[in-house]
């Protein structure tokens, strides 16, 4: 099935957030955002800028009739800076005006006077003070030291990598006006409606049931929309209920570029140990996550950098610690891995590390280490439908991996001036959010009297197309065309206290609502069915193709007259189902349990050549065997893979954030901040669905898609690493992400470096 998306995308009929018709007597918002990393605020003066032309309100933390307060995990983060000023662009003040030109214009008017206090913009520095988010974590798997003590092979070593800025093409924005019974109503692009909802009645004084928040679609979230699409439709709604006129506040690309935080950047120092055969015997690994101002979802990013440290090896002897550092930037948030591809770029160097000074290739090590059934993390779950393996070889058989190999090494004997690098990347990502209490969902589905549906839940749709599955899943159990059937907006008056769509666990939780929401509307219709035809119990009946069978054969029942007769007989056609993934749990004391409803793995093989004179660089060829489980929908799923790879090779190779020491975004355009184009990604990708035997905990079987693929992308550093070393065999490239052009130069020729 294609995504049902398709159609208005294509023709430009899709309503984003920004496409939604003006309402008479709307009101425009500009926020205006401090100009000092760091500072205690000496005087707020809107005086000026309130005699601006168009200017109706300009509001600060004051005007807040709730509580100035918007930490989700820790409540550390106020909606408008009040008394202290912790990063560049820090929201400070809201201009409403007639136009959004007005409010623009007249924000220039407003003078903060602050105090300038010292900006730490790095995470080591951040721990050395003691500047931490919250208490360091440590998870911990056999015996470090005696692991450390029988290893023939000790290494020790740095990893850094940078942020990512999300670049979802919808930038942040919510349009809120007050509805008549004194309520709000808000359309927020956010991935997370009960976020909004939760923190704008708290801002607002006002109980939750006053807010209703809708969302029909994102233009793209990638995790920036988890958590931080709650300041800007709170800002908007505290402008509807303080006016009583509607709000809109879009952001443009630079505010959103300098205002809002990113993937996280960490720094790394690892440690690890092999025996005699590469196997690895202990790993010793400290993350100093760069969290930012605020808390934000840094402490769950963190948890799971600590999950998957050791990506998909097993290793019996582990500690690895994790700091979340307060640094001046805009605070840090989700994004696509969720502090998972941190992890996981750390275990890569210190392989890659080891097999340098042991003259071996990564893939040696690699390979000799995959996870098996049965092997322990160290979270303490073990593997269960093991994939780790199976998709090494299969990726290795069926892409003629020593052939691959075979032409690297000729071309490389062949060019001087040309170089080729290879690199395995295997990935193994758990399904689930990590806080437990989260995975539950809830769906309500009505079958009107015509026999066609709708559908609600608490899915997001945000490109990747959940609304095309959740319809998929209606329309198999309940045996229909999906023409009858719409996927309503997501609501939160219809589906309350909802999970944020992340974790790309969105389709499993509210698809298995839907699926129970539609087999308890099904079993009702059955129960029907059976007193119309005197049948004994509904066993030998079916709904296929809108037709009912009996013992399979077809009766005179098509769906509509079923529907029909069924309303006549005073039935409920309407159901709500709610879901909680069973079995799962995690024990934070000991910072062990059953965390993941399961694994998600795969292997990618990267080649690259790179031109030795600019120092830059094309992708040949990334060839990926995944698991996918039974895919529901391989169109999508296939999106899905080639979306998250080539935004994980961005952020490993051109993605490049520079602040400067002052904690002011330099790279805050397009012009100077790069992301992968159509010239950029690969000449060729090829993904090999793997057909596995999924889990009963995905829907249909179908394993969820959305973020292990972007960790693909971390191969893409170490095959640039490789040819780097075809060129210049005694290069050492320090792990330091990204792997931009300038510094594959700088590799190639240290001279350049000094000189
Ligand atoms: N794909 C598109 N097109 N747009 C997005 O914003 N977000 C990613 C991934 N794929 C995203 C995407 C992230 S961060 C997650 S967690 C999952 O989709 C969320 O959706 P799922 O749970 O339905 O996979
Ligand atoms: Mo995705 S980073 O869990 O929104």
């Amino acid at each position: 099935m294609r995504n049902i998306d398709a159609f208005n995308h294509v023709r430009g009929e899709s309503v984003y957030l920004d496409d939604i018709a003006e309402r008479q007597g709307t009101l425009h918002a500009w926020v205006f955002g401090s100009q000092v990393a760091h500072g205690k605020i000496l005087s707020l003066d809107t005086s000026a800028a309130e005699n601006m032309p168009g200017v109706y309100r300009i509001l600060t933390a004051a005007d807040i009739p709730g509580e100035n307060q918007i930490g989700g995990i820790i409540a550390d983060e106020p909606l408008l800076a009040e008394g202290e000023v912790h990063f560049w662009g820090q929201p400070v003040a809201i201009v409403l005006a007639e136009t959004e030109a007005q409010a623009q214009e007249a924000a220039h008017k407003i003078v903060l006077e602050v105090e300038k206090l010292p900006v730490i913009i790095d995470p080591r520095e951040a721990q050395k003070v003691g500047s931490l988010i919250m208490q360091p974590r440590t998870f911990h798997l056999g015996d470090p030291e005696t692991g450390f003590a029988e290893c023939e092979y000790i290494f020790e070593g740095v990893a850094e990598n940078g942020g990512q800025e999300h670049l979802y093409i919808e930038t942040q924005g919510a349009y809120a006006w007050p509805k008549e019974t004194g309520s709000i109503y808000v359309a927020s692009s956010t991935q997370g409606p009960t976020a909004v909802q939760r923190h704008t009645a708290h801002v607002l004084g006002i109980g939750m049931s006053r807010i209703e928040v809708d969302v029909t679609r994102l233009g793209g979230g990638f995790g920036g929309k988890e958590d931080q699409a709650t300041p800007w439709a709170v800002m908007a709604c505290l402008g509807a209920f303080l006016t009583k006129r509607p709000v809109k506040l879009v952001l443009h690309r630079m505010e959103d570029m300098r205002m809002t935080g990113k993937r996280h950047p960490y720094s790394s120092d690892f440690k690890i140990g092999l025996d005699k055969d590469f196997k690895i015997k202990a790993y010793e690994v400290t993350f100093y996550q760069n969290a930012g101002a605020a808390a934000d979802l840094s402490p769950a990013v963190m948890e799971r950098t600590l999950f998957h440290a050791t990506n998909s090896y097993f290793i019996p002897n582990v500690r690895a610690t994790a700091y979340s550092c307060k640094t001046n930037l805009p605070p840090n948030t989700a994004f696509r891995g969720f502090g998972g591809p941190q992890g996981m770029f750390v275990i890569e160097s210190a392989i890659a590390f080891a097999a340098e000074k042991l003259g071996v290739a990564a893939s040696v090590i690699q390979k000799a280490n995959l996870l098996k059934e049965g092997d322990e993390f160290p979270y303490g779950q073990h593997t269960e439908g093991c994939e780790a393996e199976n998709c090494w070889q299969t990726a290795e058989s069926r892409y003629n991996l020593e052939q691959l190999r075979e032409e690297v090494n000729a071309f490389n004997r062949e060019n001087t001036l040309l170089k080729k690098g290879m690199a395995l990347m295997p990935i193994c990502f758990g399904i689930s959010f990590t806080k437990t209490a989260m995975n539950q969902a809830r769906a309500l589905v009505h079958i009107y009297t015509d026999g066609s549906v709708g559908v609600s839940t608490g899915a997001v749709e945000m490109g990747q197309a959940v609304n095309t599955k959740m319809l998929q899943v209606a329309a198999q159990v309940l045996g229909i065309n999906p023409n009858r059937i719409r996927i309503e907006t997501t609501n939160t008056t219809r589906v309350a206290n909802t999970s944020p769509s992340a974790a790309s666990a969105t389709a499993d939780l509210n698809g298995k609502a839907v699926q129970m929401a539609c087999e308890n509307l099904l079993e009702r219709l059955k129960a029907h069915i059976a007193i119309q035809l005197n049948l004994e119990g509904n066993a030998a009946i079916e709904i296929q193709e809108e037709q009912v069978l009996v013992n399979g054969k077809t009766v005179d029942l098509p769906w509509e007259k079923l529907v029909f007769s069924a309303y006549w007989s005073r039935l409920s056609l309407s159901e709500n189902a709610h879901y909680a993934t069973p079995d799962i749990h995690f024990n934070p004391e000991k910072e062990k349990g059953y965390p993941f409803a399961y694994h998600v793995y795969g292997t990618a093989i990267f080649t690259v050549t790179v031109d030795c004179l600019r120092g830059t660089y094309d992708f040949d060829s990334v060839k990926i065997a995944h698991d996918f489980g039974s895919s529901m929908n391989t169109n999508v799923d296939l999106g899905q893979i080639e979306g998250g790879l080539v935004q994980g090779i961005g952020w490993m190779t051109l993605e490049e954030l520079i602040f400067n020491q002052e904690g002011r975004l330099l790279s805050n355009a397009l012009s100077t901040y790069k992301v992968p184009d159509i010239y950029s990604v690969p000449k060729e990708v090829e993904v090999h669905f793997m057909d596995t035997p999924g889990s009963p905990r995905a829907i249909f079987g179908s394993k969820a898609v959305g973020e292990p693929p972007l960790m693909y992308g971390i191969g893409a550093f170490f095959a640039l690493r490789n040819a780097i070393k075809a060129f210049r065999p005694e290069a050492e490239p320090a792990f330091v992400a990204p792997m931009t052009p300038e510094k594959v130069l700088l590799n190639l020729y240290p001279e350049f470096e000094a000189a």
